[in-house]
């Protein structure tokens, strides 16, 4: 394999695909989403999901003022709004109207839960860790929303339903093909 000295890589997208969620969160003004393909499970007991964020992005300090977050899992049919969350600013723009995002009547929500998801995190940021450039978000799961019909008996997605998005970086979105699932349990 080539070395490639790290002063030439301009981003690191040589692990993706990765899923490309959307992150929301309640601003005093008005919601706001962005793009968030930097995200895991963290933790089972309690359940911890992390989500890193760029300082620079405005939704830094909502989060942080909100003290909460949701994760979103759209599928690959939406990954144009995907792109539109992940390359404007909510500083510029209501992106919920902008790229026509319904939000789940649910009052009491930390944050939005967007209707266009097949499953979503809704989170109390418990924690926050400086890593280089971004911040990873330790959100504590609260509420899990799902699609049921998106996952089979064992939770898993159900791939031959729900096509997830899949980011490659370089505004790249991608999705699984639709090949059977094979349970792999290991030696
Ligand atoms: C597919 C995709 C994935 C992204 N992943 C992240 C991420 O993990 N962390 C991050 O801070 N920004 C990420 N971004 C960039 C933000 O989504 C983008 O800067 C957004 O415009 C910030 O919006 P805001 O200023 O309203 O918060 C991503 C962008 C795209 C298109």
């Amino acid at each position: 394999m080539a070395k490639i000295s790290l002063d030439t890589v301009a981003s690191l997208n040589h692990f993706y695909p990765a899923v490309a969620a959307v992150v929301t969160v309640h601003g005093r003004e008005r919601p706001n989403a962005l793009a968030c393909a930097w995200h895991s499970a963290l933790s089972f007991r309690p359940p911890l999901y992390g989500v890193l964020i760029s300082e620079k992005r405005f939704s830094h300090h909502l989060i942080v003022e909100a003290g909460a977050f949701a994760a979103n899992f759209l599928p690959f049919e939406k990954a144009e709004k995907i792109a539109g969350v992940g390359r404007n600013s909510g500083r510029d723009l209501d992106k919920f109207q902008a790229f026509d995002l319904s939000v789940e009547p649910l009052p009491d929500a930390l944050a939005p839960i967007l209707q266009d998801a097949y499953a979503a995190y809704e989170c109390r940021l418990v924690d926050r860790h400086p890593c280089g450039d971004h911040d990873l978000f330790v959100g504590e799961i609260v509420r899990i929303h799902l699609d049921e019909a998106a996952f089979d008996a064992d939770s898993a997605l159900a791939v031959e339903r729900i096509h997830p998005a899949l980011y490659l970086g370089a505004d790249l979105y991608t999705t699984t093909v639709e090949a059977a699932p094979r349970r792999l349990r290991g030696k």
